[in-house]
Parts: C-alpha cells; sequence; structure tokens
C-alpha cells in the first residue's frame, strides 16, 4: 500500500529490506534482481497462485484482463520487462524504491506516471498478512491497474494534487482519497459489486470479505464524506466506497480542491465505522 502519508509503519530491516543507504536523490534504486534466493522466488510463486485463484469475480474486468497478460507466475518480474509493457500502452514506468518513501518524493514520481515501486518480497511468516508494501502488494494490487487508460491518468492526477495538498496543508484529507479508492476501492459493474483496490486485490482474506461480506458498509463514491473518514490499516475495511466507472473517479476529482480543503477545516473527522443518514448504500 503506498504512501498513506498518516500510516505508521513499523521499520524493519532486515538483509536489504528497508535498506535506505545506497538509494539516489529520488529515493530510487536498483532491483537487485540476483539478490533474490529460490525461496523467495518460490515464495513468489505461492502467493501469485493462491492470489490468483481469488480474483476471478472479485476483481474489475480492467484488473483481471491486464493481470491476464502478465506472464509473472513464475517468478518476481524484473522491471525492465514490466516496464516496457506498460511503457507500450499508458507510459507508466516502475521505479524500485527501498520501501516508503516521502510524501513529496512520491507524488513527484506519480505526477510523472512513475511508480514506486518496492523491490523486497516479505518474509515467510507474513505470508498472509503484511503491513508495509512489498513486491507482492505493488505487483499483484497495482501494477494491473495502470494498464487502464482512465485510472492511470488518475494516478497521476492525484500525484499533482498532492504536490499541491502539501502546500495546503491538506494532506491528511487527501490521504484518504488514496486510501478508499486505489487501495481499497470497489466498483458497480452490471455482473456485480467488484473491487480495483490494491489492498484488497493482494490480500487473500480481504478479496473476499470487501465484495462479498455482510459485514462492512458500503457507502456509493462521494469526495467530502471520504475527505473525512479515517481509516484502519490493521483490520480489514470497516467501510468501503463504490465507484460506477474509473470516468466518474476522473471527473469527480478533477476540480480544484482548494475550496473543499476549506470546508473540511472546519469539520470534525468521521470514524472509521461512521454511519451517516446522508450515505447512499450499496446493497
Ligand atoms: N483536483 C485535485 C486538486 O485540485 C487534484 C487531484 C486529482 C487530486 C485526482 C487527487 C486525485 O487538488
Ligand atoms: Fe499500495
Amino acid at each position: 500500500m503506498n504512501p498513506e502519508p498518516q500510516a505508521n509503519y513499523g521499520q524493519s530491516s532486515h538483509g536489504l529490506r528497508g535498506d535506505y543507504s545506497r538509494m539516489r536523490a529520488d529515493y530510487t534504486v536498483d532491483q537487485e534482481y540476483s539478490a533474490y534466493t529460490e525461496a523467495q522466488q518460490d515464495r513468489w510463486r505461492r502467493l501469485y497462485r493462491r492470489q490468483i485463484e481469488l480474483v476471478p469475480g472479485r476483481a474489475c474486468d480492467e484488473y483481471l484482463q491486464a493481470l491476464r497478460a502478465l506472464p509473472y507466475e513464475q517468478g518476481i518480474p524484473g522491471f525492465e520487462m514490466v516496464n516496457a509493457q506498460l511503457g507500450a500502452t499508458t507510459r507508466w514506468q516502475l521505479v524500485a524504491v527501498p520501501g516508503l518513501v516521502p510524501d513529496l518524493v512520491f507524488f513527484d514520481h506519480l505526477a510523472n506516471r512513475r511508480f514506486p515501486f518496492t523491490w523486497w518480497i516479505r518474509e515467510e511468516h507474513e505470508f498472509s498478512y503484511i503491513v508495509e508494501p512489498d513486491v507482492f502488494h505493488d505487483f499483484f494490487g497495482h501494477v494491473p491497474m495502470l494498464f487502464d487508460p482512465v485510472f492511470a491518468d488518475y494516478m497521476q492526477a492525484y500525484g499533482k494534487g498532492g504536490v499541491k495538498a502539501e502546500a495546503l496543508g491538506a494532506l491528511p484529507w487527501l490521504a484518504r482519497l488514496y486510501w478508499y479508492t486505489v487501495e481499497f476501492g470497489l466498483i458497480r459493474t452490471p455482473q456485480g459489486l467488484r473491487s480495483y483496490g490494491s489492498g484488497i486485490l493482494s490480500s487473500p482474506g480481504e478479496v473476499e470479505y470487501a465484495v462479498t461480506s455482510p459485514k462492512p458498509r458500503r457507502v456509493l463514491f462521494d469526495l467530502h464524506r471520504i475527505m473525512r473518514s479515517r481509516y484502519r490499516i490493521d483490520a480489514y475495511q470497516e467501510t468501503y466506497f463504490v465507484i460506477d466507472s474509473f470516468q466518474q473517479l476522473f471527473d469527480a476529482t478533477e476540480p480544484d480542491f482548494t475550496p473543499l480543503y476549506s470546508e473540511l477545516r472546519a469539520l470534525e473527522d468521521l470514524p472509521a465505522d461512521a454511519a451517516l443518514a446522508e450515505d447512499r448504500l450499496v446493497s
């Protein structure tokens, strides 16, 4: 999961994980492909095999179509190969980073159609749950959506909006938009509810929970409501927001947020499980 500027991920560093000592000024590093061990490649294959069984019927078509065209069941992807495919489609590029990067660095990459991509893979004890992004989350969650032209433009617009939000002191609000769309977004389709959020699609448990469980609240996309809503990083989401199309998402987020931020300044945040009378629920 990426910037989540509010999230407070633990720093851990075994081996090269979280090694920020050899990075360039823009926080990028080289993907050290030869450093992956056979055990790590095997872990990748098992993560991939499990998750690819779970996404049909739960992920949106745009995601599934792109995923099927990506040949990485057999091992951790080399970035040049992914970049050749992405470059030819939406002109996005992956850049390797040691882990989470500062907000402005993150936004600047997105604004230039570069996705900061964690290159290391989780440990075995994190197989089913990891609290920070690794190469499996970043690839399986984020990369397929970068092939969709409208979503690709949304991600870039988000990066530009981030630079602006930082200057306006509005990051906590904007971060929630990323969380509730890019990471945990749902979409209504003629076939039913589907997910396009990376945090859902790379999670073995949440992928089913998000689209089928009666527990969480599913609210129709509402920019203002999203920006007021806190979120949990340590459990399945209590509220999901549902779009009807990526064009809707793009159009709703296109206007200048400056007046919206001024309005939000006067309002209290909402808890992650808030139930508002005016919520338009999706059943
Ligand atoms: N319109 C937003 C702004 O003025 C920019 C933005 C676009 C932010 C898409 C997020 C997502 O800040
Ligand atoms: Fe992410």
